[in-house]
């Protein structure tokens, strides 16, 4: 399938331990059973989707930097490193391809140190707080731009 065609959704650090980390905050479902709905929405959509997670800010940073050469858009939940990591976002914004930054839980409505995010200003937009719809909203966003 053309470049243009393939949506990449990268998840940040402990979201592999989604359905058992804070389910009262992040539900009960797992990154797989969430990966599958993201796979069901793309067949519906016509783009292809890769989901990769990482605990390293390293790993982020290096398939943010390849994703051009095989990639239109991005869907990306940075976790932890949405408040933290200046250089995820300076990724993002040399990678110069659509960015939607998603969030499980509305950060907004959290602790203060969640409030700000580096990512926003290099993301085309943020999605927070509708749970696992949270990433089938970015994905058909990010469908919409490539
Ligand atoms: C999160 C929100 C972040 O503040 C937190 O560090 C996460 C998950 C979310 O999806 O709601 O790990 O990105």
């Amino acid at each position: 399938m053309a470049k243009k065609k393939k949506i990449l959704v990268l998840n940040g650090p402990n979201l592999n331990l989604l359905g058992k980390r804070q389910p009262e905050i992040y539900g009960r479902l797992t990154l797989e059973e969430i990966n599958g709905k993201i796979r069901s929405l793309a067949k519906e959509l016509g783009v292809m989707v890769e989901v990769r997670q990482s605990n390293s800010e390293g790993d982020l940073i290096g398939w943010i930097q390849e994703a051009p050469k095989q990639f239109g858009a991005i869907v990306l939940n940075p976790a932890a490193f949405t408040h933290t990591s200046l250089a995820l976002r300076d990724a993002i914004t040399a990678a110069a391809i659509p960015t939607v930054e998603i969030h499980i839980s509305n950060i907004y409505k959290r602790e203060d140190f969640r409030h700000n995010s580096f990512i926003a200003g290099a993301a085309v937009g943020q999605i927070a707080g509708f749970g696992v719809q949270s990433y089938l909203l970015g994905l058909r966003a990010a469908a919409e731009l490539l």
